[in-house]
Protein backbone atom coordinates (compact mmCIF):
# COMPACT_ATOMS: atom_id res chain seq x y z
CA UNK A 1 0.00 0.00 0.00
CA UNK A 2 1.03 3.62 0.32
CA UNK A 3 4.27 4.32 1.62
CA UNK A 4 4.52 1.62 3.22
CA UNK A 5 8.16 1.72 4.79
CA UNK A 6 7.23 4.89 6.53
CA UNK A 7 4.67 2.49 8.26
CA UNK A 8 4.47 0.46 11.00
CA UNK A 9 1.52 -0.22 13.38
CA UNK A 10 3.38 1.98 15.82
CA UNK A 11 4.07 4.54 13.68
CA UNK A 12 0.78 6.63 14.65
CA UNK A 13 2.75 7.42 17.71
CA UNK A 14 4.27 10.25 16.32
CA UNK A 15 1.07 12.18 15.34
CA UNK A 16 -1.17 14.51 17.18
CA UNK A 17 -4.53 12.17 18.45
CA UNK A 18 -7.56 13.06 19.71
CA UNK A 19 -9.80 11.39 22.05
CA UNK A 20 -7.57 9.16 23.66
CA UNK A 21 -7.89 8.37 27.46
CA UNK A 22 -5.32 10.19 30.32
CA UNK A 23 -4.41 7.01 31.48
CA UNK A 24 -3.42 8.22 35.11
CA UNK A 25 -0.95 4.76 35.08
CA UNK A 26 1.23 4.76 32.34
CA UNK A 27 3.42 1.87 33.48
CA UNK A 28 0.11 0.10 33.85
CA UNK A 29 -1.42 1.05 30.69
CA UNK A 30 1.44 -0.08 29.16
CA UNK A 31 1.38 -3.71 30.62
CA UNK A 32 -1.96 -3.71 29.37
CA UNK A 33 -1.54 -3.38 25.69
CA UNK A 34 1.75 -5.62 26.41
CA UNK A 35 -0.51 -8.56 27.26
CA UNK A 36 -3.39 -7.67 24.59
CA UNK A 37 -0.21 -7.85 21.76
CA UNK A 38 0.50 -11.37 23.36
CA UNK A 39 -3.06 -12.56 22.69
CA UNK A 40 -4.54 -14.00 19.66
CA UNK A 41 -6.44 -12.32 17.06
CA UNK A 42 -9.98 -11.96 17.21
CA UNK A 43 -10.77 -12.33 13.61
CA UNK A 44 -8.23 -13.73 10.48
CA UNK A 45 -7.32 -12.02 7.55
CA UNK A 46 -8.88 -13.95 5.04
CA UNK A 47 -12.18 -13.30 6.61
CA UNK A 48 -11.57 -9.68 6.43
CA UNK A 49 -10.65 -10.18 2.70
CA UNK A 50 -13.98 -11.69 2.27
CA UNK A 51 -16.25 -9.18 3.55
CA UNK A 52 -13.90 -6.83 1.60
CA UNK A 53 -14.93 -8.58 -1.49
CA UNK A 54 -18.46 -7.83 -0.48
CA UNK A 55 -17.80 -4.59 -0.19
CA UNK A 56 -16.30 -4.05 -3.51
CA UNK A 57 -19.97 -5.20 -4.90
CA UNK A 58 -21.61 -2.95 -2.89
CA UNK A 59 -19.40 0.24 -3.93
CA UNK A 60 -20.91 -1.51 -7.54
CA UNK A 61 -24.54 -1.42 -6.54
CA UNK A 62 -24.41 -5.29 -6.49
CA UNK A 63 -24.09 -5.51 -2.96
CA UNK A 64 -25.31 -3.93 -0.21
CA UNK A 65 -23.53 -3.34 3.76
CA UNK A 66 -26.08 -3.57 6.95
CA UNK A 67 -23.97 -2.34 9.95
CA UNK A 68 -25.85 -2.05 13.09
CA UNK A 69 -25.96 -2.53 16.98
CA UNK A 70 -25.21 -0.92 20.28
CA UNK A 71 -23.97 2.58 20.18
CA UNK A 72 -21.60 1.55 23.28
CA UNK A 73 -21.36 -2.08 24.11
CA UNK A 74 -21.88 -2.78 28.14
CA UNK A 75 -19.60 -5.01 29.45
CA UNK A 76 -22.77 -6.60 31.93
CA UNK A 77 -24.63 -6.93 28.39
CA UNK A 78 -22.23 -9.54 27.10
CA UNK A 79 -24.47 -12.49 27.94
CA UNK A 80 -26.83 -15.34 25.87
CA UNK A 81 -29.75 -13.55 25.48
CA UNK A 82 -28.68 -10.01 25.02
CA UNK A 83 -26.35 -11.15 21.81
CA UNK A 84 -28.87 -13.35 20.62
CA UNK A 85 -31.49 -10.81 20.28
CA UNK A 86 -29.05 -8.48 18.85
CA UNK A 87 -28.03 -11.22 15.92
CA UNK A 88 -31.43 -12.43 15.19
CA UNK A 89 -33.12 -8.38 14.37
CA UNK A 90 -29.48 -8.01 12.25
CA UNK A 91 -30.49 -10.93 10.58
CA UNK A 92 -34.01 -10.36 9.93
CA UNK A 93 -33.20 -7.13 8.42
CA UNK A 94 -30.67 -9.25 6.11
CA UNK A 95 -33.25 -11.05 5.20
CA UNK A 96 -35.71 -8.70 3.85
CA UNK A 97 -32.98 -6.61 1.99
CA UNK A 98 -31.65 -9.49 0.31
CA UNK A 99 -34.88 -10.56 -0.77
CA UNK A 100 -36.94 -7.19 -1.48
CA UNK A 101 -33.37 -5.57 -2.42
CA UNK A 102 -32.20 -8.67 -4.66
CA UNK A 103 -28.84 -8.10 -3.74
CA UNK A 104 -26.61 -9.90 -1.40
CA UNK A 105 -26.37 -8.20 2.34
CA UNK A 106 -23.06 -7.79 4.00
CA UNK A 107 -23.89 -8.01 8.11
CA UNK A 108 -21.86 -6.20 10.09
CA UNK A 109 -22.49 -6.04 14.02
CA UNK A 110 -21.27 -2.53 15.91
CA UNK A 111 -20.33 -6.27 17.94
CA UNK A 112 -17.10 -7.23 19.35
CA UNK A 113 -15.81 -4.27 20.43
CA UNK A 114 -17.91 -1.53 20.08
CA UNK A 115 -16.36 -0.77 23.68
CA UNK A 116 -14.53 3.28 23.09
CA UNK A 117 -16.88 6.05 22.66
CA UNK A 118 -15.35 9.75 22.06
CA UNK A 119 -16.89 12.47 23.38
CA UNK A 120 -17.66 16.42 23.07
CA UNK A 121 -16.49 17.00 25.77
CA UNK A 122 -13.73 16.22 28.46
CA UNK A 123 -15.58 16.70 31.61
CA UNK A 124 -19.31 16.26 32.82
CA UNK A 125 -20.61 18.34 35.33
CA UNK A 126 -23.65 17.55 37.65
CA UNK A 127 -24.61 19.96 40.04
CA UNK A 128 -21.37 21.40 41.47
CA UNK A 129 -19.34 18.32 40.66
CA UNK A 130 -17.07 17.66 37.62
CA UNK A 131 -15.84 14.29 36.65
CA UNK A 132 -14.20 13.13 33.71
CA UNK A 133 -16.58 11.78 31.12
CA UNK A 134 -17.70 8.45 30.46
CA UNK A 135 -15.54 6.77 27.43
CA UNK A 136 -16.99 3.37 27.20
CA UNK A 137 -16.33 -0.02 28.91
CA UNK A 138 -12.83 -0.09 27.67
CA UNK A 139 -11.58 2.92 29.26
CA UNK A 140 -14.02 3.83 32.58
CA UNK A 141 -17.74 3.03 34.17
CA UNK A 142 -20.61 5.14 33.52
CA UNK A 143 -21.16 5.98 37.09
CA UNK A 144 -21.02 9.50 38.02
CA UNK A 145 -18.18 8.93 41.12
CA UNK A 146 -14.58 9.72 40.61
CA UNK A 147 -13.54 5.96 41.00
CA UNK A 148 -15.79 5.38 37.97
CA UNK A 149 -14.51 7.61 35.62
CA UNK A 150 -10.81 7.02 36.21
CA UNK A 151 -9.33 5.53 33.63
CA UNK A 152 -8.39 1.48 34.07
CA UNK A 153 -6.35 -0.39 31.63
CA UNK A 154 -7.13 -3.33 33.14
CA UNK A 155 -9.91 -2.62 31.10
CA UNK A 156 -8.83 -3.07 28.00
CA UNK A 157 -8.26 -6.33 28.69
CA UNK A 158 -11.51 -7.12 29.93
CA UNK A 159 -12.50 -5.58 26.52
CA UNK A 160 -10.28 -8.48 24.65
CA UNK A 161 -12.20 -11.22 26.66
CA UNK A 162 -15.65 -9.40 26.36
CA UNK A 163 -15.01 -9.09 22.54
CA UNK A 164 -14.12 -12.97 22.50
CA UNK A 165 -16.86 -14.28 24.55
CA UNK A 166 -19.15 -12.44 22.39
CA UNK A 167 -17.65 -13.16 19.27
CA UNK A 168 -17.61 -16.94 20.02
CA UNK A 169 -21.49 -17.30 20.47
CA UNK A 170 -21.48 -15.11 17.23
CA UNK A 171 -19.36 -17.75 15.58
CA UNK A 172 -21.43 -20.60 16.96
CA UNK A 173 -24.98 -19.16 16.31
CA UNK A 174 -24.30 -18.43 12.67
CA UNK A 175 -22.50 -21.49 12.06
CA UNK A 176 -24.76 -23.95 14.08
CA UNK A 177 -27.86 -24.07 12.68
CA UNK A 178 -29.36 -20.99 14.98
CA UNK A 179 -29.16 -18.60 11.75
CA UNK A 180 -31.23 -20.71 9.09
CA UNK A 181 -33.06 -18.98 6.56
CA UNK A 182 -36.26 -20.78 8.07
CA UNK A 183 -36.13 -20.01 11.16
CA UNK A 184 -34.96 -16.33 10.84
CA UNK A 185 -38.02 -16.06 8.32
CA UNK A 186 -40.37 -17.65 10.65
CA UNK A 187 -39.16 -14.98 13.68
CA UNK A 188 -40.61 -12.18 10.40
CA UNK A 189 -44.15 -13.92 10.26
CA UNK A 190 -44.28 -13.35 13.86
CA UNK A 191 -43.31 -9.46 13.78
CA UNK A 192 -45.91 -9.16 10.58
CA UNK A 193 -48.53 -11.06 12.44
CA UNK A 194 -47.79 -9.06 16.24
CA UNK A 195 -46.71 -5.69 15.13
CA UNK A 196 -49.27 -2.74 14.58
CA UNK A 197 -48.11 -1.88 11.28
CA UNK A 198 -46.97 -5.63 10.52
CA UNK A 199 -49.93 -6.17 8.38
CA UNK A 200 -48.62 -3.74 5.43
CA UNK A 201 -45.59 -6.44 5.23
CA UNK A 202 -47.34 -9.50 5.21
CA UNK A 203 -47.20 -9.63 1.00
CA UNK A 204 -43.47 -9.41 1.16
CA UNK A 205 -43.21 -12.15 3.92
CA UNK A 206 -45.65 -14.40 2.00
CA UNK A 207 -43.36 -14.15 -0.82
CA UNK A 208 -40.42 -14.97 0.82
CA UNK A 209 -41.94 -17.83 2.23
CA UNK A 210 -43.14 -19.29 -0.67
CA UNK A 211 -39.27 -18.92 -2.50
CA UNK A 212 -38.22 -20.95 0.95
CA UNK A 213 -41.11 -24.03 0.42
CA UNK A 214 -40.36 -23.41 -3.52
CA UNK A 215 -36.50 -23.72 -3.16
CA UNK A 216 -36.87 -26.83 -0.70
CA UNK A 217 -39.59 -28.76 -2.92
CA UNK A 218 -37.06 -28.53 -6.02
CA UNK A 219 -34.61 -30.44 -3.64
CA UNK A 220 -32.07 -27.74 -2.00
CA UNK A 221 -31.14 -29.51 0.81
CA UNK A 222 -32.50 -27.48 4.01
CA UNK A 223 -29.33 -28.18 5.88
CA UNK A 224 -26.92 -26.95 3.34
CA UNK A 225 -24.17 -23.96 4.54
CA UNK A 226 -26.37 -21.81 2.36
CA UNK A 227 -29.75 -21.90 4.32
CA UNK A 228 -28.48 -22.53 7.82
CA UNK A 229 -25.50 -20.44 7.77
CA UNK A 230 -24.90 -17.01 8.02
CA UNK A 231 -21.89 -14.91 7.71
CA UNK A 232 -22.21 -11.92 10.31
CA UNK A 233 -18.88 -9.68 10.66
CA UNK A 234 -17.90 -7.39 13.42
CA UNK A 235 -16.93 -3.41 13.48
CA UNK A 236 -16.34 -1.22 15.68
CA UNK A 237 -14.97 2.59 15.96
CA UNK A 238 -10.82 2.03 16.16
CA UNK A 239 -10.18 4.78 18.51
CA UNK A 240 -8.14 3.52 21.68
CA UNK A 241 -5.02 3.25 19.18
CA UNK A 242 -2.64 1.50 21.91
CA UNK A 243 -5.44 -1.52 21.43
CA UNK A 244 -5.65 -1.26 18.25
CA UNK A 245 -1.71 -1.47 17.55
CA UNK A 246 -1.73 -4.85 19.92
CA UNK A 247 -4.14 -6.72 17.67
CA UNK A 248 -2.73 -5.55 14.49
CA UNK A 249 -0.68 -8.43 13.37
CA UNK A 250 0.76 -9.48 9.44
CA UNK A 251 -1.11 -12.01 7.85
CA UNK A 252 1.16 -14.91 7.16
CA UNK A 253 -0.05 -15.09 3.58
CA UNK A 254 -0.52 -12.03 1.93
CA UNK A 255 2.61 -10.36 4.18
CA UNK A 256 0.20 -7.38 4.97
CA UNK A 257 -0.81 -5.69 7.97
CA UNK A 258 -4.15 -6.21 9.44
CA UNK A 259 -6.15 -5.29 12.65
CA UNK A 260 -7.62 -8.09 14.09
CA UNK A 261 -9.79 -6.59 16.47
CA UNK A 262 -12.50 -6.65 13.69
CA UNK A 263 -13.12 -7.28 10.42
CA UNK A 264 -13.80 -3.30 9.79
CA UNK A 265 -12.93 -0.55 11.65
CA UNK A 266 -13.96 2.99 11.12
CA UNK A 267 -12.65 6.23 12.32
CA UNK A 268 -15.17 8.51 13.60
CA UNK A 269 -16.25 12.02 13.05
CA UNK A 270 -13.80 13.34 15.83
CA UNK A 271 -11.19 12.09 14.58
CA UNK A 272 -10.59 12.24 11.31
CA UNK A 273 -7.98 14.64 10.94
CA UNK A 274 -5.28 14.60 7.87
CA UNK A 275 -2.26 14.67 9.90
CA UNK A 276 -3.60 13.10 12.98
CA UNK A 277 -2.64 9.93 14.47
CA UNK A 278 -5.54 7.96 13.71
CA UNK A 279 -5.75 8.67 10.08
CA UNK A 280 -1.61 7.78 10.41
CA UNK A 281 -2.79 3.88 11.62
CA UNK A 282 -5.71 3.35 9.50
CA UNK A 283 -3.88 4.01 6.59
CA UNK A 284 -1.73 1.06 6.99
CA UNK A 285 -4.10 -1.86 7.96
CA UNK A 286 -5.69 -3.45 5.07
CA UNK A 287 -9.17 -3.85 6.71
CA UNK A 288 -11.92 -2.64 5.09
CA UNK A 289 -12.58 1.18 6.57
CA UNK A 290 -15.25 3.04 7.80
CA UNK A 291 -14.68 7.27 7.89
CA UNK A 292 -17.42 9.20 9.11
CA UNK A 293 -18.53 12.26 7.69
CA UNK A 294 -20.78 15.03 9.13
CA UNK A 295 -21.27 18.77 8.49
CA UNK A 296 -18.03 20.02 9.43
CA UNK A 297 -16.58 18.19 6.65
CA UNK A 298 -14.57 20.23 4.20
CA UNK A 299 -14.66 19.09 0.27
CA UNK A 300 -10.91 19.40 -0.36
CA UNK A 301 -9.42 17.75 2.57
CA UNK A 302 -12.03 14.96 2.20
CA UNK A 303 -10.43 14.29 -0.78
CA UNK A 304 -6.77 14.13 0.57
CA UNK A 305 -7.98 11.98 2.90
CA UNK A 306 -9.65 9.57 0.33
CA UNK A 307 -6.29 9.48 -1.01
CA UNK A 308 -4.50 9.00 1.61
CA UNK A 309 -6.61 6.47 2.79
CA UNK A 310 -6.62 4.20 -0.22
CA UNK A 311 -4.35 5.46 -2.64
CA UNK A 312 -4.74 2.28 -5.18
CA UNK A 313 -8.29 3.14 -5.18
CA UNK A 314 -9.09 -0.50 -4.10
CA UNK A 315 -13.31 -0.87 -4.07
CA UNK A 316 -14.52 -2.42 -0.76
CA UNK A 317 -11.60 -0.82 1.41
CA UNK A 318 -13.14 2.30 1.82
CA UNK A 319 -16.77 2.68 3.03
CA UNK A 320 -17.74 6.95 3.78
CA UNK A 321 -20.34 6.67 6.22
CA UNK A 322 -22.11 10.00 6.15
CA UNK A 323 -24.23 11.46 9.01
CA UNK A 324 -25.42 14.81 8.35
CA UNK A 325 -29.08 15.06 9.38
CA UNK A 326 -32.38 14.93 7.81
CA UNK A 327 -31.96 18.58 7.78
CA UNK A 328 -29.12 18.71 6.23
CA UNK A 329 -28.26 15.89 4.18
CA UNK A 330 -29.89 18.01 1.03
CA UNK A 331 -27.01 20.70 1.57
CA UNK A 332 -24.14 18.92 2.54
CA UNK A 333 -24.61 15.34 0.79
CA UNK A 334 -24.58 16.30 -2.69
CA UNK A 335 -21.47 18.52 -2.97
CA UNK A 336 -19.63 15.53 -1.10
CA UNK A 337 -20.99 13.07 -3.75
CA UNK A 338 -19.84 15.40 -6.53
CA UNK A 339 -16.63 15.90 -5.08
CA UNK A 340 -15.85 11.82 -4.56
CA UNK A 341 -17.46 11.13 -7.95
CA UNK A 342 -15.69 13.52 -9.84
CA UNK A 343 -12.51 12.38 -8.16
CA UNK A 344 -13.17 9.15 -9.70
CA UNK A 345 -13.06 7.74 -6.02
CA UNK A 346 -14.31 3.96 -5.77
CA UNK A 347 -15.83 3.88 -2.63
CA UNK A 348 -18.79 2.11 -1.02
CA UNK A 349 -21.19 5.06 -0.16
CA UNK A 350 -23.26 4.53 3.60
CA UNK A 351 -25.59 6.43 5.12
CA UNK A 352 -25.73 6.51 9.70
CA UNK A 353 -28.99 8.40 10.16
CA UNK A 354 -28.44 8.46 13.35
CA UNK A 355 -25.85 10.74 14.50
CA UNK A 356 -27.09 13.99 12.76
CA UNK A 357 -31.04 13.29 14.16
CA UNK A 358 -29.86 13.26 17.46
CA UNK A 359 -31.83 15.64 19.92
CA UNK A 360 -32.86 16.46 23.77
CA UNK A 361 -36.44 15.14 24.80
CA UNK A 362 -38.31 17.49 27.56
CA UNK A 363 -38.26 14.76 29.65
CA UNK A 364 -33.50 14.83 29.38
CA UNK A 365 -33.43 12.00 27.40
CA UNK A 366 -31.26 11.78 24.70
CA UNK A 367 -33.35 10.36 21.59
CA UNK A 368 -33.96 9.87 17.57
CA UNK A 369 -37.11 10.14 15.99
CA UNK A 370 -38.10 7.61 13.83
CA UNK A 371 -39.26 9.79 11.05
CA UNK A 372 -36.06 11.95 11.05
CA UNK A 373 -34.38 8.60 10.68
CA UNK A 374 -36.25 7.50 7.47
CA UNK A 375 -36.11 11.24 6.09
CA UNK A 376 -32.55 11.22 5.85
CA UNK A 377 -32.48 7.67 4.61
CA UNK A 378 -34.51 8.39 2.38
CA UNK A 379 -32.50 11.96 1.13
CA UNK A 380 -29.14 9.58 0.42
CA UNK A 381 -31.03 7.24 -1.78
CA UNK A 382 -32.97 10.17 -3.89
CA UNK A 383 -29.45 12.27 -4.13
CA UNK A 384 -27.09 9.59 -4.41
CA UNK A 385 -29.71 8.96 -7.48
CA UNK A 386 -29.51 11.76 -8.44
CA UNK A 387 -25.67 12.24 -8.60
CA UNK A 388 -25.20 9.28 -10.55
CA UNK A 389 -23.73 8.02 -7.13
CA UNK A 390 -24.53 4.66 -5.77
CA UNK A 391 -26.64 4.31 -2.31
CA UNK A 392 -24.78 0.97 -0.74
CA UNK A 393 -25.79 0.77 2.56
CA UNK A 394 -27.23 2.21 5.92
CA UNK A 395 -25.01 1.98 9.33
CA UNK A 396 -27.55 2.39 12.68
CA UNK A 397 -27.76 2.25 16.10
CA UNK A 398 -30.24 -0.37 17.15
CA UNK A 399 -30.46 -3.22 19.74
CA UNK A 400 -33.14 -6.62 19.75
CA UNK A 401 -34.16 -5.58 22.94
CA UNK A 402 -37.53 -4.11 23.50
CA UNK A 403 -36.29 -0.23 24.54
CA UNK A 404 -37.95 2.86 24.58
CA UNK A 405 -34.91 5.30 23.26
CA UNK A 406 -36.37 6.46 20.32
CA UNK A 407 -39.63 8.55 19.00
CA UNK A 408 -42.03 7.05 16.56
CA UNK A 409 -41.77 3.44 13.60
CA UNK A 410 -44.76 1.24 14.32
CA UNK A 411 -45.84 1.18 17.55
CA UNK A 412 -45.74 5.15 17.90
CA UNK A 413 -43.34 5.41 20.77
CA UNK A 414 -43.90 9.32 22.20
CA UNK A 415 -42.20 11.73 24.94
CA UNK A 416 -43.71 9.85 27.72
CA UNK A 417 -42.71 6.71 26.78
CA UNK A 418 -38.89 7.01 26.86
CA UNK A 419 -38.56 6.71 30.48
CA UNK A 420 -40.39 3.27 30.58
CA UNK A 421 -37.06 1.45 29.12
CA UNK A 422 -34.13 3.87 28.48
CA UNK A 423 -31.42 1.34 28.78
CA UNK A 424 -28.46 3.29 26.65
CA UNK A 425 -25.22 3.71 27.74
CA UNK A 426 -24.43 6.26 25.11
CA UNK A 427 -26.75 7.12 21.88
CA UNK A 428 -30.76 6.11 21.62
CA UNK A 429 -31.19 3.14 19.80
CA UNK A 430 -34.24 1.76 17.49
CA UNK A 431 -35.54 -1.49 19.13
CA UNK A 432 -36.48 -4.47 17.32
CA UNK A 433 -39.40 -3.25 16.19
CA UNK A 434 -38.41 0.08 14.90
CA UNK A 435 -35.63 -1.76 13.18
CA UNK A 436 -37.65 -4.50 11.13
CA UNK A 437 -39.49 -1.49 10.56
CA UNK A 438 -36.64 0.31 8.74
CA UNK A 439 -35.63 -2.68 7.23
CA UNK A 440 -39.34 -3.10 5.43
CA UNK A 441 -39.03 0.75 4.13
CA UNK A 442 -35.40 0.19 3.47
CA UNK A 443 -36.38 -2.59 1.02
CA UNK A 444 -38.55 -0.91 -1.05
CA UNK A 445 -35.88 2.33 -1.76
CA UNK A 446 -33.18 0.16 -2.44
CA UNK A 447 -35.23 -1.80 -5.22
CA UNK A 448 -36.95 1.12 -6.84
C1 LIG B 1 -20.84 6.64 16.81
O1 LIG B 1 -20.89 6.01 15.74
O2 LIG B 1 -21.30 6.21 17.87
C2 LIG B 1 -20.25 8.01 16.79
C3 LIG B 1 -19.72 8.56 17.86
O3 LIG B 1 -20.40 8.56 15.59
P1 LIG B 1 -19.72 9.87 14.94
O4 LIG B 1 -18.23 9.64 14.98
O5 LIG B 1 -20.27 9.86 13.57
O6 LIG B 1 -20.17 11.05 15.76
CO1 LIG C 1 -23.48 6.75 18.83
Amino acid sequence: MTDSANWSPSSWRNFPAQQLPPWPDPDEYQQAVETISAFPPLVFAGEIRALKDILAKAAEGEAFLLQGGDCAEDFSQCTAPYIRETLKVLLQMAIILTYAGRKPVAKVGRIAGQFAKPRSSNMEKIGDQELPSYRGDMVNAPEFTPEARRPDPQRLIKGYYTSCATMNLLRAFTKGGYASLQRVHSWNNDFVKNSPIGQSYEQLAEQISMTLSFLENIGLKVDSPQFNQANVYTSHEALLLGYEEALTRRDSISGEWYDCSAHMVWIGDRTRQLDGAHVEFFRGIHNPIGLKIGPSYDLDETLRLIEKLNPENEAGRLTLITRFGAGKVGDYLPRLARGVRGAGHKVVWCCDPMHGNTYVAESGHKTRNFDDIMAEVRGFFDIHRAEGTIPGGVHLEMTGENVTECIGGGRKIENDHLKLNYATQCDPRLNAEQSLDLAFHLAQMINS
